[in-house]
Parts: structure tokens; C-alpha cells; sequence
């Protein structure tokens, strides 16, 4: 069942194990992209997985772009990955800001690998692959999370790299 707003902290759905697609063109498949696609942009969020609206479904979409939310993000096309499979290309671990449409209010830094490779099929089911660095990856690895029940609070090394969304925009106001 696709919701049609963003699951919240709290709610187990979000902690599901998310499963292979195997049909690409199900009535299920394309509406549960175009919720996801719909309430991504609506969150101005940079990225979504499919476990936030509540389908279990190996799905995320990562659209890296300059967001009221995150203005320094790089513009990248939105990409959709299906059945995502992760290697890392460079183990570098960097703590950086991130925010989640499911944990609204709140950012933490989390550590996430510098550069990673991403094979996964598009929405027509065809193998692909991409290698992402920076913000990228990080906004993949984020999503990724999501499809093992894992929210990036789980990673955070310490409460103390938590803050209010008010103190972060503060932060990287320039
Ligand atoms: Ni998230």
C-alpha cells in the first residue's frame, strides 16, 4: 500500500527489510515511483526510498539539487535505482550534515564513505551503474539505509553531532 505522506520515526514500516523488485512495470511499481517522486519534491528533499512511503520494496531515487533544505547540494539529474547493489571506491570516512523526511525537525553529521559505486536497474529493469562521490554518495548511502530498516540515526557517532533544524540552518548560513 503506497501512503501518501512520508512515513515518520516511530512507525514500523520504516524498519521493514525491503525486497527485490522483479516486476518493472506493475500499476504497483509506477505508482509507488510517482508517490515517492511526488512527495520527495513536496518535502524538498534530495532523495527518497520506497520504505518511506510505506512499500517494502527495494526502490530509492537520488536527486542531489540545491534545496531550501540543503542549498549547497549539487545539481545532479534525479536518478531512480532499483535492487541497488553498493561497493565502496574509497573507504574515507566523512561526517557530514544530513536530514531525513521521515525524522523531520532534527540533523545530525554521519559518517559515510567519500566514493562508492552503485550497480542497480533502472525503472525499465536494466542493469546499470554509476559512481558517486561527496554529497552524492552520501544521499545514496542515506537511502540505501533505508531499505535495511536503518534511519542515519543509527549511524551517528554521537548525540552530541544532533541538532535542531533551526541551529543547523544557522550553521551554514553564509
Ligand atoms: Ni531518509
Amino acid at each position: 500500500m503506497t501512503e501518501n505522506t512520508v512515513l515518520q520515526l516511530g512507525n514500523p514500516l520504516l524498519r521493514q527489510i525491503a525486497t527485490p523488485v522483479t516486476v518493472f512495470n506493475s500499476p504497483e511499481f509506477l505508482d509507488c515511483l510517482s508517490s515517492m517522486q511526488t512527495l520527495m519534491e513536496s518535502g524538498n528533499g534530495v532523495g527518497i526510498a520506497a520504505p518511506q512511503i510505506g512499500v517494502a520494496m527495494q526502490i530509492v531515487i537520488v536527486a542531489s539539487r540545491p534545496t531550501n533544505r540543503y542549498p549547497d547540494a549539487p545539481e545532479m539529474p534525479a536518478t531512480i535505482l532499483c535492487n541497488p547493489q553498493l561497493e565502496i571506491l574509497d573507504p574515507t570516512l566523512i561526517k557530514g550534515w544530513e536530514g531525513c523526511l521521515s525524522v523531520p525537525g532534527i540533523r545530525a553529521l554521519v559518517p559515510r564513505y567519500q566514493a562508492i559505486r552503485v550497480r542497480f536497474q533502472d525503472r525499465e529493469g536494466k542493469s546499470q551503474q554509476i559512481d558517486l562521490k561527496d554529497f552524492p554518495a552520501r544521499v545514496f548511502q542515506h537511502e540505501f539505509d533505508h531499505l535495511q530498516g536503518l534511519v542515519y540515526l543509527d549511524r551517528i557517532e554521537s548525540s552530541r553531532d544532533i541538532v535542531a533544524e533551526s541551529e543547523y540552518l544557522k550553521l551554514i548560513a553564509h
